[in-house]
C-alpha cells in the first residue's frame, strides 16, 4: 500500500525518502495493573538530574525506583533479516534505539517475552565502528562513554551494550510492512529491570539517535489509550502520513531546546497557566520557564506516567482539588505513590464529578476531564499528578496525555493535539 523508496547516505544513516507517507506502527498499552502505584516514577525520559547536579548542589536526582512493566506504551517492530518482532517501550524523552542481545546473561538483561535478538542470526546486523558519523556515545554525549560500548540513563533505569547498525521493519500490518536498513541502534547485554514488559525501547527524541531523526521523519503522531483500557492497540505515524484530522485541533509551539545533552533530546513546550474548571490557579508566571542552563521548563514525554509539575504550580493545583473534594483525606501514599488521596466509601463507589483541567499553552488550551487527572485505586481516589525535583523540567506525562491524538510537527516546531476517544481511533 504504502511505497517507501529509502535513502540511504554515506554515512549509512537511513532515511523517508521525502515523498513517502511514512511508517505505521502498532501501539500497544502494557498489560496494566490495577494499581496506580505501579506506574509511578517510571521516567524514561533522559536522566537530567545527573547534568544538572554537577553544577549545582540544590538539584538531587529524585528517589524514583518502582515496580516495572506498566505505565508504557509499546511499539512492536521487527530488528534484523529475518526480522524478529519485538515490543519496544515508545519514549519521546530520550532517544537512543535498543533491544536486548544475545548473548545475555540472566543476571544481566531482564526478562523478555519474545525470543532474544541474536545478532549473529542476522544476514544484515554490523558492528558500528566508532569513525561513524553516527555514534552513540558522541551522538548522545554519554559521560564517561566508551565506544562502541555505551551505557545509556534514564530518569529510571539504564541499559548498556555495543552498538550496532541493522535493518528495522515497521508496520502494522503485512500491506504497509517497510524496511529501512541501516538504522543504528544499541545491542545491549545489560540493563536495569525498569523496561520489563518490553524487549527494548524507541527512543523518539529531537536527538540524531532517535527513530524520528534517523528516519528523517518531520512528523509524528500518537493516541494513547487509557490507562485502565489494557488491551486496545492504537498506531505510530512516522513521516507525511502523520495528520491530524480531527476538530478541536490546537497548536501550540515548541520551546527551543538549550544545545547541550540531555535538554536537547526534549520536546519542550511552553505553558503560561493551569485552570481547574473556570478557575485560574494562582500560579507564578516563570516557573515554567527553561533557563538557557537547561534548568526547568515544561517537556512532553511519553515514557513517564504521570505528570511532574515544579512545586509551586503542583501546591496549587492540590489546594484547589482539596477544596473542591468533600471526601475525607487518607493516606494512600504507600498504595498509590501519589501524595493526595481520599476516601471513597467503598471500592465500588464512584467519585464525585469533578471539571476538567485546563493546561493554557501558548496558544493553545489542553482540556484534561477528571479522569485524566484523578485516578481511582479500589476506594481511593488521588490526584494522578506529582511535584517536580528543583531544577528538573516539569512533565506532561502519559496519564495526562490519554485519548488525545497528538502531532509533532518538527518542521513547523509545533504540537497539535486534539481530543479521540484512541481506543476507536
Ligand atoms: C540556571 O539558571 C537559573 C536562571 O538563570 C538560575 O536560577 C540557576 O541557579 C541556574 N542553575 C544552575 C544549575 O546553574
Ligand atoms: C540463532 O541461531 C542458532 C543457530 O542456528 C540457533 O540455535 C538459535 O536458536 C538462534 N537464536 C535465536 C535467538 O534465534
Ligand atoms: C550503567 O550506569 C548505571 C547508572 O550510572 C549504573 O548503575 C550501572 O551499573 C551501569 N551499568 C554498567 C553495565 O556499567
Ligand atoms: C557486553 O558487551 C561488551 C562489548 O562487547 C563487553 O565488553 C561486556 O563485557 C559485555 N557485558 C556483558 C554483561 O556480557
Ligand atoms: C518481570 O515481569 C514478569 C512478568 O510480568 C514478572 O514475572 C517478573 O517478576 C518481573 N521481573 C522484575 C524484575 O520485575
Ligand atoms: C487482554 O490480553 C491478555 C493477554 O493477551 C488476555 O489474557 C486478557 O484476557 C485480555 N483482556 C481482555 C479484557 O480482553
Ligand atoms: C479525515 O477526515 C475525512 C473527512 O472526515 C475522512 O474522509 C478521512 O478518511 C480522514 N482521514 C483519516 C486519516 O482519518
Ligand atoms: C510563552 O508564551 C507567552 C504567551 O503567549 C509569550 O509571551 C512568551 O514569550 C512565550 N515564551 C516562550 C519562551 O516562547
Ligand atoms: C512535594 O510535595 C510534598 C507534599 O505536598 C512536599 O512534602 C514536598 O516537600 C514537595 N517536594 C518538593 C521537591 O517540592
Amino acid at each position: 500500500m504504502v511505497s517507501l523508496a529509502v535513502l540511504m547516505s554515506l554515512v549509512a544513516c537511513a532515511a523517508l525518502a521525502s515523498g513517502a507517507a511514512g511508517v505505521r506502527v502498532e501501539l500497544t498499552r502494557v498489560h496494566s495493573s490495577p494499581f496506580v502505584r505501579d506506574a509511578v516514577r517510571r521516567d524514561m525520559h533522559r536522566n537530567a538530574a545527573r547534568w544538572l547536579a554537577a553544577s549545582s548542589d540544590t538539584v538531587s536526582a529524585p528517589v524514583n525506583k518502582g515496580p516495572a512493566s506498566l505505565g508504557e506504551y509499546l511499539m512492536t517492530l521487527a530488528i534484523g533479516t529475518p526480522p524478529l518482532s519485538y515490543p519496544a517501550i515508545a519514549d519521546t524523552g530520550s532517544d537512543l534505539i535498543w533491544t536486548q542481545c544475545a548473548p545475555c546473561g540472566d543476571d544481566q538483561c531482564f526478562q523478555q517475552a519474545t525470543p532474544l535478538y541474536n545478532p549473529a542470526n542476522s544476514t544484515t546486523f554490523s558492528y558500528l565502528p566508532c569513525s561513524s558519523q553516527l555514534s552513540i556515545c558522541e551522538a548522545a554525549s554519554l559521560p564517561a562513554c566508551v565506544c562502541p560500548g555505551y551505557n545509556y540513563t534514564y530518569g529510571t533505569g539504564w541499559t548498556s551494550g555495543v552498538q550496532g547498525s541493522e535493518t528495522f521493519t515497521f508496520g502494522s500490518s503485512p500491506a504497509d510492512e517497510t524496511s529501512v536498513s541501516d538504522i543504528v541502534f544499541g545491542c545491549s547485554n545489560a540493563s536495569s529491570s525498569d523496561f520489563n514488559g518490553s524487549s527494548g525501547l524507541v527512543g523518539l527524541g529531537r536527538g540524531s539517535l532517535s527513530l524520528v531523526s534517523q528516519l528523517g521523519a518531520g512528523t509524528f503522531s500518537y493516541c494513547l489509550t487509557a490507562l485502565q483500557d489494557s488491551n486496545s492497540t492504537n498506531t505510530l505515524l512516522l513521516g507525511s502520513s502523520a495528520s491530524l484530522n480531527d476538530t478541536g485541533v490546537g497548536t501550540t509551539p515548541f520551546v527551543a531546546s538549550p544545545d547541550m545533552a540531555p535538554f536537547n533530546t526534549f520536546y519542550y513546550l511552553n505553558l503560561t497557566g493551569i485552570s481547574l474548571g473556570t478557575k485560574a490557579l494562582s500560579i507564578p508566571v516563570d516557573v515554567f520557564t527553561l533557563a538557557a542552563n537547561g534548568t526547568g521548563g515544561l517537556i512532553i514525554d511519553s515514557g513517564t506516567t504521570i505528570t511532574s509539575l515544579v512545586d509551586a504550580a503542583y501546591q496549587q493545583i492540590r489546594a484547589a482539588v482539596l477544596s473542591m473534594v468533600k471526601l475525607p483525606t487518607t493516606d494512600g501514599s504507600d498504595a498509590t505513590g501519589l501524595d493526595l488521596c481520599f476516601a471513597l466509601p467503598s471500592s465500588t463507589s464512584a467519585p464525585p464529578a469533578m471539571p476538567s483541567m485546563t493546561l493554557h499553552f501558548d496558544g493553545a488550551d489542553m482540556v484534561l476531564p477528571a479522569g485524566s487527572y484523578m485516578t481511582q485505586d479500589s476506594n481511593l481516589w488521588c490526584l494522578a499528578l506529582q511535584n517536580q525535583t528543583y531544577g528538573m523540567p516539569s512533565i506532561l506525562g502519559n496519564y495526562q496525555q490519554q485519548n488525545m491524538h497528538i502531532l509533532y510537527d518538527l518542521g513547523q516546531e509545533t504540537m497539535s493535539f486534539a481530543p479521540a476517544d484512541c481506543s476507536t481511533f
